[in-house]
């Protein structure tokens, strides 16, 4: 395996530190922009919440190189498809997967094609997208339209696929899962996430098995993953057709790892829950506004889960009689600065370059 002239753990990436894990041999080329070992940030108020003692931390994927969890993966489904000679990727996205697979094409050397729900991306990661040098499609359909069309083009030969249908991609993902027990010392009692296409929660079970297989943890985690409301299908039990939410990342009606997240949730006694567009966006706020932390909407969508675990008698899984003591994880999947659109601004009157003025109008 070739190996990057940096050694910080920051400039390794996700293969070099853990490809004893990962489906890699020493001859795949690393294609890697050193993503992976994100901030686990320990939240006093989010702890305080829960109460009983327990602690929240927040897994912060949004700085990851292209500002999502998504890297994780990429860098292992792009590494793989160059040692198998391809030429060019492609993915449905809801706009993390496309920046992604476009920056990491850009690094390899080889061409993108991503397909979008036309007008549902947010503003930054269509800008990446074009950054990056992708070829850009806009469909006149949503991400469940987009995703059919690239699994009848990939069967064509001529591309890679890079969504979360390619098991790579998951592969990648579940380093979240050991960096959280690297950092921790043992698995947490609880991890809380987003649910779109359920390539996450899938990614992030499967790597808290493994490395319980390994010896390296001692238990599981409980697996909660929030869909938002109008785009609910795995809380509903049925296909969506027309998904709508606030949070464009995770707007889709028939996640491919639905089966995948069905079974994690199952196999530890967790739940798949909703949030709403108000509760995301309120999150999202309260998230910046009190931790620091500023997320997309659909990453948001684990604050507002965990809250719901905490206060709302409607909670598919409450936190009133949580075990003192629990640690719980949210993942945060993506920056906020890819959707500056949902953030609420007021218009800034300038006023005299004075003193005086700047005093009056900032109250003192
Ligand atoms: N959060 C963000 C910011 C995402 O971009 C996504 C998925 C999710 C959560 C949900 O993760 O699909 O593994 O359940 N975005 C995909 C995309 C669909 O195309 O970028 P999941």
């Amino acid at each position: 395996m070739h190996s990057t002239t940096t050694k910080s753990q920051r400039s390794r990436g996700v293969i070099e530190r853990y490809h004893e894990f990962l489906p890699v041999s020493p001859a795949t080329p690393i294609i890697s922009l050193g993503e992976g070992n994100t901030p686990l940030i320990y939240s006093p108020r989010l702890s305080d919440r829960v109460g009983s003692g327990c602690e929240v931390f927040v897994k912060n994927e949004g700085v990851n190189p292209t500002g999502s969890f998504k890297d994780r993966g990429m860098t292992v489904a792009v590494s793989n498809a160059m040692e198998r000679g391809t030429t060019a990727l492609i993915c449905a996205s809801t706009g993390n997967t496309s920046a992604s697979a476009a920056a990491y094409a850009a690094r390899a050397g080889i061409s993108c094609a991503v397909i979008l729900p036309a007008g549902k991306i947010a503003m930054g990661k269509l800008l990446q997208a074009f950054a990056y040098g992708a070829k850009i499609v806009a469909i006149d359909g949503n991400f469940d339209d987009a995703l059919r069309i690239v699994r009848e083009l990939g069967e064509t030969g001529d591309f890679a696929i890079v969504n979360s249908i390619n098991l790579d991609r998951i592969a990648g993902q579940k380093t979240a899962a050991f960096e959280i027990v690297d950092e921790l010392g043992d698995a947490p009692d609880f991890h809380l996430l987003p649910v779109g296409n359920a390539g996450n929660i899938t990614a992030c079970w499967a790597g808290y098995r493994v490395y319980q297989e390994h010896g390296r943890s001692t238990k599981l985690p409980t697996m909660i993953g929030f869909q938002a409301l109008g785009a609910a299908p795995i809380f509903y039990d049925r296909i969506i057709d027309n998904p709508e939410t606030i949070a464009s990342a995770i707007r889709i009606g028939n996640p491919a790892s639905w089966k995948q997240a069905r079974a994690a949730v199952v196999e530890s006694r967790g739940a798949i829950d909703i949030v709403s567009d108000e509760d995301i966006l309120a999150a999202q706020r309260w998230l910046a506004q009190h931790e620091g932390i500023f997320v997309e909407p659909a990453s948001a969508a684990s604050i507002a889960g965990l809250l719901k675990c905490c206060d709302s008698g409607d909670a598919a899984y409450s936190f009133k009689q949580i075990s003192a003591d629990s640690r719980i994880v949210c993942t945060v999947t993506g920056h906020g600065l890819k959707d500056p659109d949902v953030v609420t601004r007021k218009e800034l009157k300038p006023i005299a370059a004075t003193v005086t003025e700047v005093r009056r109008a900032m109250k003192l």
